[in-house]
């Protein structure tokens, strides 16, 4: 199966790496001083999470990070895409750095050097401080500034040695998820308070770029962005103009602004809301980066609905096709179209997946095995496509899996597996399963190839 991957293609120094997020593995939510963050608030408030889970413990990674580090090893990645817990760093939201904090990742980054595995480091993965939500959070603007406050601090004390940054994971998430749908933290229903969150979030992109450029001049920067594909459902121009509609709420809303297009006319219509636009920000949001980072899992299929909540957020269930644990659509082509999208559309210069993966229920057998075949075919048709892309002349310089480990999985907590290894959560022990063997032979392979050439 995995002789589908079009090796050839991909770069001889290709990083292939795994992806995680703070709140989703570390634990330790009170240790070392770390406060509270919105995840924290969100996740203890009955009825918002799956089971009622939360990530106090998670898989214990702030203990176990050591153990973790092992397991990349076994896996034979060369990259890691980790993110930092800005309430461990800086617990009130600006103020006094916490030097445990920092301490924290300043070990977990030399332990990777030392494997020689080369860090990704995402800044904000949706774990805003709960002392800045209780001063408004991201509909402020006071919030970007912190962010590039504190991107600074982190750049300085790691930038000799982090040479890959991102600012923002998914901010589509954070804003319209968090503060439009509810469904994630902080769980606001409220369009204004939406938009003036992405509009924010972007602004603090651009003002982290700076500071951390500021900081550490060798950086590599970029901004990560979930993507889908979007599909009219007909050819009705009704529905046509529908997905216009959803892929500017999901796709250019994000895109433009960052590439000096400013935020997309028709969208700020459709939204009916004023932007907190001073001036000079639109600049400051377009400042050049380094990389994009794609995240993908799945294709949306759009029609009108007049009578639905929104005229941009609803997409069709199509029957009859395949779909993972989340009850996503699979469609490995999405992946290769949106990365040459990106290239041909935006004329990025340099690209990761900075995540894709699948969720399955996976259970360790009684011969200590995880079986996971379906997750197999997902990673190497996502892969294969991936290839594709490359060969069509996508600027591909990394995959990152998502995930390294079974986590927290937000609002479905711990029932959606994501990992490539699987997590026990009662006792903590990892296990890698069949895709994370699968993926080390993809890895070596690569790296065999990549040799003989030499
Ligand atoms: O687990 C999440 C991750 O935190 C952000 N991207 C999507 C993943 C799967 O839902």
């Amino acid at each position: 199966m995995s002789e589908r991957i079009d090796l050839a293609a991909l770069p001889h120094d290709f990083l292939w790496g795994t992806a995680t997020a703070a709140y989703q593995i570390e634990g330790a939510v009170a240790e070392d001083g770390r406060a509270p963050s919105i995840w924290d608030t969100f996740s203890h408030t009955p009825g918002k999470i799956a089971g009622d889970d939360h990530g106090d413990v998670a898989c214990d990674h702030y203990h176990r990070w050591r153990e973790d580090i092992a397991l990349m090893r076994r896996l034979g990645t060369n990259a890691y895409r980790l993110s930092i817990a800005w309430p461990r760093v800086f617990p009130g939201g600006d103020g006094p750095l916490n030097q445990k904090g920092i301490d924290f990742y300043d070990r977990l980054v030399d332990g990777l050097l030392e494997a020689g595995i080369t860090p990704s480091v995402t800044l904000y993965h949706w774990d805003l401080p709960q002392a800045l939500q209780d001063r408004g959070g991201w509909p402020e603007r006071a919030t970007a500034l912190a962010f590039a406050d504190y991107a600074s601090a982190v750049a300085e004390r790691l930038g000799d040695r982090v040479r890959l940054w991102a600012t923002l994971n998914e901010p589509s998430c954070s804003a319209w998820i968090g503060h439009l749908e509810g469904k994630m933290a902080p769980g606001l229903t409220d369009l204004t308070a939406a938009v003036r969150a992405s509009y924010h979030l972007l602004l603090g992109h651009g003002l982290a770029t700076q500071a951390i450029r500021a900081a550490a001049p060798a950086a590599q920067v970029g901004i990560v962005n979930n993507l889908s594909t979007v599909h009219p459902a007909t050819d009705r121009p009704e529905d046509v103009a529908a997905a216009r509609r959803h892929d500017g709420h999901v796709n250019r809303w994000w895109l433009d602004p960052v590439h000096g297009r400013g935020f997309p006319a028709d969208m700020r219509e459709v939204y009916g809301v004023e932007l907190p636009e001073q001036e000079g920000d639109l600049a400051t949001i377009a400042a050049p980066l380094d990389w994009l980072g794609l995240n993908y899992y799945f294709p949306a299929y759009v029609a009108d609905d007049p009578s639905g909540p929104a005229p941009y957020v609803f997409s069709v269930r199509r029957e009859g096709v395949r779909r993972t644990g989340m009850d996503w659509e699979i469609d490995a082509d999405g992946i290769e179209t949106l990365l040459l999208r990106l290239t041909d559309d935006y004329g990025a210069r340099k690209i990761y997946i900075t995540e894709n993966g699948s969720a399955y229920p996976d259970v360790v057998r009684p011969d200590g095995t995880v079986d996971d075949p379906e997750r197999q075919e997902y990673l190497v048709n996502h892969l294969a496509a991936c290839a594709a892309a490359a060969r069509k002349g996508a600027p591909l310089a990394g995959y990152f899996a998502w995930s390294l480990l079974d986590n927290f999985e937000w609002a479905y907590g711990y029932d959606k597996r994501f990992g490539l290894v699987h997590v026990d959560y009662r006792t903590q022990v990892r296990t890698i399963k069949g895709s994370g063997h699968r993926y080390a032979d993809i890895v070596r392979s690569h790296r065999g190839r990549t040799r003989k050439a030499a």
